[in-house]
């Protein structure tokens, strides 16, 4: 039995003061909730802050990318040792929007993957095709592709290991992948992961799906056999939906 895994993705949004507000909200309204692990992934910025107001409560700190080298010259860069340092579990690699606008390859989403497996923490590793290439009917090869290079030598630490399918097309789009549709992915993933790793590591693989997840959808993706939890964004700015994506994630 997966437990779903239901994370917020903050990307670049929330100063400080309003990470703390939002972070508080959902811890508040989710204390005694029993079954989903919760991940928040605010920006840098805030990662301290909203440890801080998470503290003792079962929510999780995670953040949203992380360069692969311990340390070293890389301006403007933040490594998996100052993010576990933090206070963080999860840390989100290769997301659409790193992929295309910070060029993150399958080779680097890999070294981070990597690194953040080494410091102990879990990697959300993002995978997902274009609507271009779905289009093509290229979807299975594309996203087989991505996991195939992504998830490459990771050893034991690919049982720690959270994939998220979020097809590119439905990333703030407010267009869902149907429920088949993220069925038919998520198996694939799974049967990849197999290919990999072993039957048994894929079965305890935690597949979420992202792609304007939200309350009104939630429930008919996460019943899916292989669908195990989101990765949320912009549903997860607003306390309440984030909240009710939660509490119907449950199998
Ligand atoms: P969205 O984003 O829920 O706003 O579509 C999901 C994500 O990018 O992780």
């Amino acid at each position: 039995m997966r437990t779903p895994i239901v994370a917020g993705n903050w990307k670049m949004h929330c100063t400080t003061s309003e990470a703390v507000e939002l972070a508080s909200a959902i811890r508040d309204a989710l204390q005694g909730h029993e079954g989903a692990e919760v991940v928040l992934c605010p920006p840098f910025t805030a990662l301290e802050s909203v440890g801080r107001a998470i503290q003792g409560s079962p929510l999780q700190l995670g953040a949203q990318d992380v360069h692969w080298e311990e340390q070293g010259a890389h301006t403007g860069e933040i490594s998996a040792p100052m993010l576990r340092d933090l206070g963080c579990r999860y840390v989100i690699v290769g997301h659409s929007e790193r992929r295309t606008a910070s060029h993150d390859t399958d080779e680097s989403v890999n070294r981070k993957a990597g690194a953040v497996i080494e410091a102990g923490l879990r990697p959300i590793v993002c995978v997902g095709e274009t609507w271009e290439q779905r289009e093509q009917k290229r979807t299975a090869e594309v996203v087989r592709g991505q996991i195939e290079g992504s998830l490459r030598d990771l050893g034991p630490g690919l049982r720690e290991t959270v994939i998220a399918y979020e097809p590119v097309w439905a990333i703030g789009t407010g267009q869902t992948a149907s429920a088949e549709q993220a069925q038919a992915v998520h198996e694939l993933i799974r049967e990849s992961v197999a290919a990999l790793a072993g039957s048994d590591v894929a079965a305890a693989l935690r597949i979420q799906y992202g792609g304007s997840m939200k309350p009104s959808n939630a429930a008919e993706l996460m019943v899916q056999p292989d669908v195990d939890g989101g990765l949320i964004g912009g549903a997860s700015l607003d306390a309440l939906s984030f909240v009710s994506i939660v509490r119907g994630s449950l199998p």
